[in-house]
Protein backbone atom coordinates (compact mmCIF):
# COMPACT_ATOMS: atom_id res chain seq x y z
CA UNK A 1 0.00 0.00 0.00
CA UNK A 2 1.08 3.19 -1.03
CA UNK A 3 1.50 5.57 2.00
CA UNK A 4 3.79 8.20 3.54
CA UNK A 5 7.13 9.00 2.52
CA UNK A 6 8.53 7.08 -0.84
CA UNK A 7 11.51 7.55 -2.65
CA UNK A 8 12.25 8.09 -6.60
CA UNK A 9 14.65 5.08 -7.21
CA UNK A 10 17.95 5.49 -9.23
CA UNK A 11 20.11 2.53 -9.40
CA UNK A 12 22.88 3.54 -7.21
CA UNK A 13 21.04 3.40 -4.56
CA UNK A 14 19.72 -0.44 -5.42
CA UNK A 15 21.75 -1.91 -2.77
CA UNK A 16 21.49 -0.01 -0.11
CA UNK A 17 17.44 -0.47 -0.16
CA UNK A 18 17.96 -4.18 -0.75
CA UNK A 19 20.34 -4.74 2.17
CA UNK A 20 17.56 -3.20 4.37
CA UNK A 21 14.11 -2.10 4.83
CA UNK A 22 13.83 1.50 6.07
CA UNK A 23 11.21 3.06 8.35
CA UNK A 24 11.22 6.46 6.29
CA UNK A 25 11.12 4.78 2.66
CA UNK A 26 7.73 2.64 2.28
CA UNK A 27 7.37 2.50 -1.22
CA UNK A 28 9.65 2.94 -4.20
CA UNK A 29 8.60 5.12 -7.47
CA UNK A 30 9.90 3.32 -10.66
CA UNK A 31 10.88 5.92 -13.58
CA UNK A 32 9.24 3.36 -16.62
CA UNK A 33 11.99 4.91 -18.98
CA UNK A 34 14.56 3.60 -17.46
CA UNK A 35 13.38 0.21 -17.56
CA UNK A 36 12.27 -0.38 -21.26
CA UNK A 37 14.22 -2.26 -23.86
CA UNK A 38 16.41 -3.76 -20.74
CA UNK A 39 18.01 -6.84 -20.28
CA UNK A 40 16.28 -9.20 -17.55
CA UNK A 41 19.60 -8.74 -15.27
CA UNK A 42 18.24 -5.01 -14.80
CA UNK A 43 14.85 -6.20 -14.52
CA UNK A 44 15.51 -8.79 -11.91
CA UNK A 45 16.94 -6.65 -9.66
CA UNK A 46 13.52 -4.35 -9.63
CA UNK A 47 11.72 -7.92 -8.97
CA UNK A 48 13.99 -8.11 -5.76
CA UNK A 49 12.99 -4.63 -4.47
CA UNK A 50 9.50 -4.93 -5.62
CA UNK A 51 9.24 -7.91 -3.23
CA UNK A 52 10.14 -5.45 -0.67
CA UNK A 53 8.48 -1.98 -1.72
CA UNK A 54 5.30 -1.44 -2.69
CA UNK A 55 5.81 0.28 -6.13
CA UNK A 56 3.88 3.29 -8.61
CA UNK A 57 5.22 3.86 -12.04
CA UNK A 58 6.58 7.06 -13.31
CA UNK A 59 6.81 7.73 -16.85
CA UNK A 60 8.75 10.68 -18.64
CA UNK A 61 7.86 10.57 -22.49
CA UNK A 62 4.36 10.04 -22.95
CA UNK A 63 4.44 13.65 -24.17
CA UNK A 64 0.31 13.59 -23.56
CA UNK A 65 -0.01 17.01 -24.93
CA UNK A 66 1.64 16.49 -28.53
CA UNK A 67 -0.48 15.85 -31.43
CA UNK A 68 1.39 12.40 -32.87
CA UNK A 69 0.12 9.39 -31.21
CA UNK A 70 1.99 7.72 -28.61
CA UNK A 71 4.22 5.11 -30.02
CA UNK A 72 2.29 1.83 -29.79
CA UNK A 73 5.86 0.10 -29.24
CA UNK A 74 6.36 3.09 -25.62
CA UNK A 75 2.59 1.68 -24.60
CA UNK A 76 3.55 -1.81 -24.91
CA UNK A 77 6.54 -1.35 -22.28
CA UNK A 78 4.58 0.39 -20.54
CA UNK A 79 1.89 -2.24 -20.39
CA UNK A 80 4.78 -4.87 -19.55
CA UNK A 81 5.88 -3.24 -16.85
CA UNK A 82 2.91 -2.58 -15.09
CA UNK A 83 2.01 -6.26 -15.55
CA UNK A 84 5.48 -7.63 -14.41
CA UNK A 85 5.90 -4.75 -11.10
CA UNK A 86 1.40 -4.13 -10.56
CA UNK A 87 2.41 -0.42 -9.57
CA UNK A 88 -0.52 1.40 -7.35
CA UNK A 89 -1.02 3.77 -10.10
CA UNK A 90 1.14 5.45 -13.05
CA UNK A 91 1.60 8.67 -13.92
CA UNK A 92 3.17 11.36 -16.27
CA UNK A 93 3.75 15.20 -16.82
CA UNK A 94 1.21 17.55 -17.89
CA UNK A 95 3.63 18.70 -21.44
CA UNK A 96 5.22 18.18 -24.33
CA UNK A 97 8.63 15.94 -24.12
CA UNK A 98 7.74 15.23 -28.13
CA UNK A 99 7.77 17.83 -30.73
CA UNK A 100 7.67 16.16 -34.51
CA UNK A 101 10.30 13.37 -34.79
CA UNK A 102 12.22 14.81 -32.21
CA UNK A 103 12.36 13.81 -28.41
CA UNK A 104 13.31 16.39 -26.04
CA UNK A 105 13.90 14.26 -23.00
CA UNK A 106 13.48 17.43 -21.21
CA UNK A 107 9.75 18.66 -20.48
CA UNK A 108 8.73 21.32 -22.61
CA UNK A 109 5.73 23.50 -21.04
CA UNK A 110 2.42 23.63 -23.15
CA UNK A 111 -0.33 26.47 -23.70
CA UNK A 112 -3.13 25.78 -21.11
CA UNK A 113 -5.87 25.93 -24.01
CA UNK A 114 -9.32 23.77 -24.36
CA UNK A 115 -8.18 22.09 -27.33
CA UNK A 116 -5.27 20.74 -25.72
CA UNK A 117 -7.09 20.01 -22.60
CA UNK A 118 -9.65 17.82 -24.57
CA UNK A 119 -6.07 15.98 -25.95
CA UNK A 120 -4.55 15.08 -23.18
CA UNK A 121 -7.97 14.04 -21.53
CA UNK A 122 -8.76 11.52 -24.36
CA UNK A 123 -5.15 9.97 -23.83
CA UNK A 124 -5.73 10.10 -20.22
CA UNK A 125 -8.85 8.13 -20.71
CA UNK A 126 -7.72 5.81 -23.31
CA UNK A 127 -4.75 5.17 -21.03
CA UNK A 128 -6.93 4.70 -18.01
CA UNK A 129 -8.88 1.97 -19.68
CA UNK A 130 -6.31 0.11 -21.12
CA UNK A 131 -4.23 -0.42 -18.23
CA UNK A 132 -7.03 -0.54 -15.53
CA UNK A 133 -4.70 1.75 -12.88
CA UNK A 134 -5.09 5.36 -12.15
CA UNK A 135 -3.31 7.94 -14.12
CA UNK A 136 -1.88 11.09 -12.06
CA UNK A 137 -1.18 13.47 -13.90
CA UNK A 138 2.31 16.13 -12.48
CA UNK A 139 2.36 19.87 -13.12
CA UNK A 140 5.56 20.57 -14.33
CA UNK A 141 8.16 23.53 -13.70
CA UNK A 142 8.25 26.31 -16.14
CA UNK A 143 10.40 29.56 -17.41
CA UNK A 144 8.15 30.60 -19.38
CA UNK A 145 4.04 31.06 -20.34
CA UNK A 146 2.25 30.80 -23.70
CA UNK A 147 0.44 33.43 -24.73
CA UNK A 148 -2.70 32.04 -25.74
CA UNK A 149 -3.31 30.10 -22.57
CA UNK A 150 -6.81 31.10 -21.48
CA UNK A 151 -6.89 28.76 -18.95
CA UNK A 152 -4.49 29.12 -15.68
CA UNK A 153 -2.21 25.45 -15.07
CA UNK A 154 -4.52 25.28 -11.82
CA UNK A 155 -7.81 25.34 -13.89
CA UNK A 156 -6.69 23.31 -16.76
CA UNK A 157 -5.48 20.89 -13.92
CA UNK A 158 -8.50 20.82 -12.10
CA UNK A 159 -10.73 20.36 -15.45
CA UNK A 160 -8.39 17.70 -16.27
CA UNK A 161 -9.63 15.81 -13.32
CA UNK A 162 -13.50 16.18 -14.11
CA UNK A 163 -12.86 15.15 -17.00
CA UNK A 164 -11.07 11.69 -16.87
CA UNK A 165 -11.17 10.82 -13.06
CA UNK A 166 -7.79 11.20 -12.75
CA UNK A 167 -5.55 11.99 -10.42
CA UNK A 168 -2.86 14.88 -9.66
CA UNK A 169 0.39 13.89 -8.60
CA UNK A 170 1.63 17.60 -6.78
CA UNK A 171 5.38 19.20 -7.37
CA UNK A 172 5.40 20.94 -4.56
CA UNK A 173 8.84 22.20 -6.03
CA UNK A 174 7.20 23.02 -9.88
CA UNK A 175 4.96 25.22 -7.99
CA UNK A 176 7.59 27.82 -6.51
CA UNK A 177 10.26 27.51 -9.22
CA UNK A 178 7.15 28.29 -11.93
CA UNK A 179 5.57 31.22 -9.51
CA UNK A 180 9.30 32.39 -8.51
CA UNK A 181 9.88 32.67 -12.29
CA UNK A 182 7.35 34.46 -12.83
CA UNK A 183 7.29 36.75 -10.19
CA UNK A 184 3.76 35.47 -8.58
CA UNK A 185 2.68 33.86 -5.20
CA UNK A 186 1.92 30.05 -5.27
CA UNK A 187 -1.12 30.64 -3.67
CA UNK A 188 -3.46 31.31 -6.57
CA UNK A 189 -2.03 27.98 -7.55
CA UNK A 190 -2.97 26.47 -4.44
CA UNK A 191 -6.11 27.65 -3.77
CA UNK A 192 -7.63 26.42 -7.29
CA UNK A 193 -5.91 22.77 -7.03
CA UNK A 194 -8.81 20.42 -6.25
CA UNK A 195 -6.78 18.71 -3.38
CA UNK A 196 -9.29 16.02 -3.05
CA UNK A 197 -7.67 14.93 -6.49
CA UNK A 198 -4.06 14.71 -5.23
CA UNK A 199 -2.76 11.28 -4.53
CA UNK A 200 0.62 11.96 -4.74
CA UNK A 201 3.38 14.69 -4.36
CA UNK A 202 6.52 14.84 -5.23
CA UNK A 203 9.65 17.48 -3.28
CA UNK A 204 12.77 18.28 -4.74
CA UNK A 205 15.41 20.81 -4.71
CA UNK A 206 16.04 23.88 -7.45
CA UNK A 207 18.92 25.67 -8.73
CA UNK A 208 19.28 29.65 -8.95
CA UNK A 209 21.10 30.47 -12.38
CA UNK A 210 21.32 33.31 -14.16
CA UNK A 211 18.04 35.26 -12.57
CA UNK A 212 15.82 32.22 -12.43
CA UNK A 213 15.25 28.85 -10.61
CA UNK A 214 15.92 25.98 -12.89
CA UNK A 215 14.43 22.31 -11.79
CA UNK A 216 17.75 20.62 -11.49
CA UNK A 217 16.86 17.70 -8.90
CA UNK A 218 20.11 18.07 -7.45
CA UNK A 219 20.05 19.90 -3.77
CA UNK A 220 18.11 19.01 -0.41
CA UNK A 221 14.17 20.72 -0.59
CA UNK A 222 14.31 23.98 0.40
CA UNK A 223 12.64 25.47 3.73
CA UNK A 224 10.27 27.29 2.28
CA UNK A 225 8.44 24.48 -0.15
CA UNK A 226 8.86 21.78 3.07
CA UNK A 227 6.68 24.35 4.98
CA UNK A 228 4.10 24.60 2.00
CA UNK A 229 4.50 21.00 2.48
CA UNK A 230 3.70 21.18 5.50
CA UNK A 231 0.81 22.94 5.41
CA UNK A 232 -0.31 21.16 2.75
CA UNK A 233 -0.44 17.84 4.89
CA UNK A 234 -2.00 19.71 7.65
CA UNK A 235 -5.03 20.58 5.63
CA UNK A 236 -5.35 17.79 3.57
CA UNK A 237 -3.22 14.80 4.55
CA UNK A 238 -1.72 11.97 4.88
CA UNK A 239 -1.09 12.47 1.02
CA UNK A 240 1.87 10.13 0.02
CA UNK A 241 4.90 11.28 -0.70
CA UNK A 242 8.07 10.89 -2.85
CA UNK A 243 11.42 12.42 -3.23
CA UNK A 244 13.04 13.09 -6.54
CA UNK A 245 16.86 13.27 -6.27
CA UNK A 246 18.65 12.77 -9.85
CA UNK A 247 21.90 14.63 -10.51
CA UNK A 248 24.49 15.14 -8.05
CA UNK A 249 23.29 12.49 -6.12
CA UNK A 250 24.42 12.32 -2.41
CA UNK A 251 25.42 9.37 -0.07
CA UNK A 252 22.34 7.43 0.86
CA UNK A 253 23.10 8.51 4.30
CA UNK A 254 21.42 12.40 3.05
CA UNK A 255 18.44 10.29 0.89
CA UNK A 256 17.58 8.90 4.81
CA UNK A 257 18.18 12.08 6.07
CA UNK A 258 15.74 14.35 3.66
CA UNK A 259 13.01 11.20 3.76
CA UNK A 260 13.05 11.23 7.46
CA UNK A 261 12.55 14.71 7.38
CA UNK A 262 9.18 14.15 5.09
CA UNK A 263 8.21 11.58 7.05
CA UNK A 264 8.10 13.78 10.63
CA UNK A 265 6.27 16.33 8.41
CA UNK A 266 3.55 13.97 7.24
CA UNK A 267 3.12 12.19 10.78
CA UNK A 268 2.96 15.37 12.60
CA UNK A 269 2.63 18.51 10.18
CA UNK A 270 3.42 22.08 12.16
CA UNK A 271 3.69 24.67 9.45
CA UNK A 272 5.43 27.74 10.52
CA UNK A 273 3.91 31.26 9.89
CA UNK A 274 4.50 32.32 6.84
CA UNK A 275 6.36 35.70 8.15
CA UNK A 276 9.26 33.32 9.91
CA UNK A 277 9.53 31.40 6.77
CA UNK A 278 10.10 34.59 4.17
CA UNK A 279 12.79 35.35 7.03
CA UNK A 280 14.54 32.04 6.97
CA UNK A 281 14.42 31.48 3.27
CA UNK A 282 15.48 34.19 1.58
CA UNK A 283 16.93 32.75 -1.52
CA UNK A 284 13.72 32.79 -3.16
CA UNK A 285 12.30 35.78 -4.42
CA UNK A 286 9.98 37.98 -2.85
CA UNK A 287 6.55 37.31 -4.01
CA UNK A 288 5.77 40.22 -6.49
CA UNK A 289 2.20 40.25 -8.23
CA UNK A 290 2.73 40.63 -12.27
CA UNK A 291 0.79 43.18 -13.72
CA UNK A 292 -2.68 41.76 -15.09
CA UNK A 293 -2.05 40.97 -18.60
CA UNK A 294 -4.72 41.94 -21.40
CA UNK A 295 -5.55 38.72 -22.35
CA UNK A 296 -7.54 39.63 -25.08
CA UNK A 297 -5.08 42.28 -26.93
CA UNK A 298 -2.37 39.48 -26.30
CA UNK A 299 -4.80 37.15 -28.09
CA UNK A 300 -5.05 39.61 -31.10
CA UNK A 301 -0.90 40.18 -31.43
CA UNK A 302 -0.98 36.31 -31.29
CA UNK A 303 0.31 34.74 -34.52
CA UNK A 304 -2.35 31.96 -33.76
CA UNK A 305 1.23 29.78 -34.71
CA UNK A 306 0.77 26.32 -33.37
CA UNK A 307 2.98 25.80 -30.18
CA UNK A 308 4.14 22.48 -31.33
CA UNK A 309 5.60 23.61 -34.29
CA UNK A 310 7.04 26.49 -33.05
CA UNK A 311 8.90 24.52 -30.81
CA UNK A 312 10.05 22.14 -33.42
CA UNK A 313 11.35 25.55 -35.51
CA UNK A 314 12.92 26.54 -32.33
CA UNK A 315 15.13 23.02 -31.92
CA UNK A 316 15.98 23.58 -35.68
CA UNK A 317 17.21 26.81 -35.45
CA UNK A 318 14.23 29.24 -36.47
CA UNK A 319 13.37 30.64 -32.63
CA UNK A 320 11.30 33.92 -33.71
CA UNK A 321 7.69 32.06 -33.97
CA UNK A 322 8.51 30.65 -30.37
CA UNK A 323 9.28 33.71 -29.30
CA UNK A 324 6.07 35.51 -30.70
CA UNK A 325 3.77 33.41 -28.41
CA UNK A 326 5.55 33.55 -25.86
CA UNK A 327 3.89 35.76 -22.71
CA UNK A 328 6.59 38.53 -22.12
CA UNK A 329 7.37 38.40 -18.27
CA UNK A 330 7.56 41.36 -16.27
CA UNK A 331 9.22 39.99 -13.28
CA UNK A 332 12.20 38.65 -13.23
CA UNK A 333 13.37 40.91 -15.62
CA UNK A 334 14.38 37.87 -17.97
CA UNK A 335 13.94 37.87 -21.86
CA UNK A 336 11.48 35.52 -23.43
CA UNK A 337 14.93 34.23 -25.50
CA UNK A 338 16.87 33.55 -22.28
CA UNK A 339 13.97 31.81 -20.81
CA UNK A 340 13.55 29.23 -24.13
CA UNK A 341 17.40 28.68 -23.64
CA UNK A 342 16.94 27.37 -20.54
CA UNK A 343 15.44 24.53 -22.17
CA UNK A 344 17.46 24.16 -24.75
CA UNK A 345 20.37 23.80 -22.67
CA UNK A 346 18.70 21.06 -20.76
CA UNK A 347 17.80 18.95 -23.83
CA UNK A 348 21.56 19.30 -25.42
CA UNK A 349 22.40 18.77 -21.37
CA UNK A 350 20.46 15.10 -21.45
CA UNK A 351 21.95 14.52 -24.85
CA UNK A 352 25.49 15.19 -23.55
CA UNK A 353 25.43 13.39 -20.32
CA UNK A 354 24.64 9.73 -22.28
CA UNK A 355 27.45 10.63 -24.29
CA UNK A 356 30.08 11.24 -21.65
CA UNK A 357 28.47 7.73 -20.08
CA UNK A 358 28.69 5.83 -23.48
CA UNK A 359 32.03 7.23 -24.75
CA UNK A 360 33.87 7.95 -21.10
CA UNK A 361 37.15 5.87 -22.20
CA UNK A 362 37.82 8.54 -24.90
CA UNK A 363 38.29 10.74 -22.04
CA UNK A 364 41.37 9.19 -21.45
CA UNK A 365 42.80 10.13 -24.81
CA UNK A 366 41.72 13.48 -25.88
CA UNK A 367 42.39 16.81 -23.73
CA UNK A 368 39.60 17.30 -21.27
CA UNK A 369 38.35 20.10 -23.20
CA UNK A 370 38.02 18.63 -26.40
CA UNK A 371 35.89 16.17 -25.30
CA UNK A 372 33.72 18.14 -23.96
CA UNK A 373 34.31 19.69 -27.51
CA UNK A 374 33.24 17.01 -29.37
CA UNK A 375 30.34 15.76 -27.06
CA UNK A 376 28.90 19.19 -26.77
CA UNK A 377 29.14 19.50 -30.71
CA UNK A 378 27.49 16.29 -31.55
CA UNK A 379 25.02 16.77 -29.03
CA UNK A 380 24.22 20.28 -30.10
CA UNK A 381 23.54 19.05 -33.57
CA UNK A 382 21.90 15.68 -33.47
CA UNK A 383 18.60 15.18 -31.54
CA UNK A 384 17.12 12.00 -30.45
CA UNK A 385 14.56 10.81 -32.58
CA UNK A 386 13.91 7.67 -29.95
CA UNK A 387 12.54 7.76 -26.38
CA UNK A 388 15.29 5.49 -25.83
CA UNK A 389 18.32 7.45 -24.83
CA UNK A 390 20.97 4.39 -24.53
CA UNK A 391 20.70 4.08 -28.24
CA UNK A 392 21.83 7.83 -29.22
CA UNK A 393 25.49 8.80 -30.44
CA UNK A 394 25.59 5.85 -33.05
CA UNK A 395 27.28 7.66 -35.29
CA UNK A 396 29.31 9.49 -33.18
CA UNK A 397 32.81 7.49 -34.15
CA UNK A 398 32.14 9.07 -37.69
CA UNK A 399 31.53 12.56 -36.52
CA UNK A 400 34.76 12.67 -34.70
CA UNK A 401 36.57 11.69 -37.83
CA UNK A 402 36.07 15.10 -38.92
CA UNK A 403 37.71 17.08 -36.68
CA UNK A 404 41.59 17.85 -37.37
CA UNK A 405 42.58 17.58 -33.78
CA UNK A 406 41.53 14.09 -33.18
CA UNK A 407 43.34 12.90 -36.41
CA UNK A 408 46.65 12.55 -34.06
CA UNK A 409 44.74 9.30 -32.34
CA UNK A 410 43.86 7.03 -35.69
CA UNK A 411 42.53 4.15 -33.53
CA UNK A 412 39.98 6.67 -31.82
CA UNK A 413 36.64 6.04 -34.50
CA UNK A 414 37.62 2.17 -33.46
CA UNK A 415 37.71 3.08 -30.29
CA UNK A 416 34.58 5.36 -30.08
CA UNK A 417 32.76 1.90 -32.36
CA UNK A 418 33.78 -0.40 -29.16
CA UNK A 419 32.24 2.12 -26.61
CA UNK A 420 29.29 2.46 -28.50
CA UNK A 421 28.71 -1.34 -28.67
CA UNK A 422 29.78 -2.57 -25.07
CA UNK A 423 26.76 0.06 -23.89
CA UNK A 424 24.51 -1.51 -26.66
CA UNK A 425 25.22 -5.00 -25.26
CA UNK A 426 25.27 -3.71 -21.36
CA UNK A 427 22.04 -1.60 -21.85
CA UNK A 428 20.26 -3.36 -24.57
CA UNK A 429 17.88 -6.48 -24.16
CA UNK A 430 17.37 -7.19 -28.05
CA UNK A 431 21.59 -6.93 -28.81
CA UNK A 432 22.74 -9.65 -26.69
CA UNK A 433 25.86 -9.62 -28.97
CA UNK A 434 27.69 -7.78 -30.99
CA UNK A 435 30.57 -8.93 -33.26
CA UNK A 436 33.53 -6.34 -34.16
CA UNK A 437 37.01 -6.19 -36.02
CA UNK A 438 39.60 -3.48 -36.46
CA UNK A 439 43.03 -3.04 -37.45
CA UNK A 440 44.21 -2.26 -34.29
CA UNK A 441 44.16 -3.83 -30.83
CA UNK A 442 41.16 -1.87 -29.52
CA UNK A 443 40.28 -4.21 -26.91
CA UNK A 444 43.93 -3.20 -25.00
CA UNK A 445 44.03 0.35 -25.89
CA UNK A 446 40.13 0.30 -23.91
CA UNK A 447 41.21 -1.76 -21.23
CA UNK A 448 44.39 1.05 -20.34
CA UNK A 449 41.20 4.03 -20.58
CA UNK A 450 39.74 1.80 -18.10
CA UNK A 451 39.68 4.08 -14.25
CA UNK A 452 41.43 1.43 -12.62
CA UNK A 453 44.18 1.12 -15.35
CA UNK A 454 47.46 3.14 -13.45
CA UNK A 455 50.06 2.83 -16.01
CA UNK A 456 51.18 5.03 -18.85
CA UNK A 457 49.28 4.70 -22.03
CA UNK A 458 50.39 2.66 -25.03
CA UNK A 459 50.70 4.37 -28.12
CA UNK A 460 52.09 2.28 -30.59
CA UNK A 461 50.54 -0.98 -31.78
CA UNK A 462 50.72 -3.36 -34.13
CA UNK A 463 48.24 -3.76 -37.05
CA UNK A 464 46.88 -6.44 -38.24
CA UNK A 465 42.95 -8.38 -38.01
CA UNK A 466 41.57 -8.19 -34.02
CA UNK A 467 38.47 -9.63 -34.01
CA UNK A 468 36.23 -9.39 -30.78
CA UNK A 469 32.79 -10.75 -29.78
CA UNK A 470 31.13 -8.11 -26.68
CA UNK A 471 28.02 -10.25 -24.96
CA UNK A 472 26.18 -10.05 -22.01
CA UNK A 473 26.63 -12.71 -19.39
CA UNK A 474 24.20 -12.13 -16.49
CA UNK A 475 25.09 -8.27 -15.47
CA UNK A 476 28.47 -8.21 -16.86
CA UNK A 477 29.41 -7.45 -20.65
CA UNK A 478 32.26 -10.41 -21.90
CA UNK A 479 34.91 -10.07 -24.24
CA UNK A 480 36.08 -13.05 -26.20
CA UNK A 481 39.57 -12.12 -28.55
CA UNK A 482 40.38 -13.68 -31.92
CA UNK A 483 40.12 -17.00 -32.32
CA UNK A 484 36.84 -16.42 -32.19
CA UNK A 485 35.10 -19.88 -31.14
CA UNK A 486 31.11 -19.63 -31.67
CA UNK A 487 28.78 -21.84 -29.98
CA UNK A 488 26.67 -23.67 -32.82
FE1 LIG B 1 8.32 15.87 -9.99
Amino acid sequence: MIINTGLGLRSQYFQDLLEKKYNSIQWLEFLADQYFEVPEFLLKKLDQLREIYPCVLHSVNLSLASQARISSRYLKFLENLIHRYEPEWISDHLCFSKVGPIFTHDLLPIPWDYKILDRVARRIDLLQTRFKKNFLIENISSYFRFLDSPLSEAEFLKKLTQKTGCGLLLDINNIFVTADNHGESPEPFLQEIPFNSVKQIHLAGAEYHDGLWIDTHSRAVSERVLNCFAEIQAQHGPIPTCLEWDNDLPSFNKILEETQTIQKIIQNPQPKLSAEIEKSNLLFFPNKKIPEKNSKQNSKQNSKQNSESAWINYLTGDPLDLYKIISPTIFPNISPESRAHIYYKSMVGSREKILKKTFKPLSKILEPDLFDGCIFNYANENFVQDFNLNTYGEDFSDYLSQFECTKQFPYLKNLADFCYAWRQVYTQENTPGIYLSFDTPVYEIWKQCQPEYQGILETNYPSGLFEYLLYREGDKVKIKTKPLVFKK
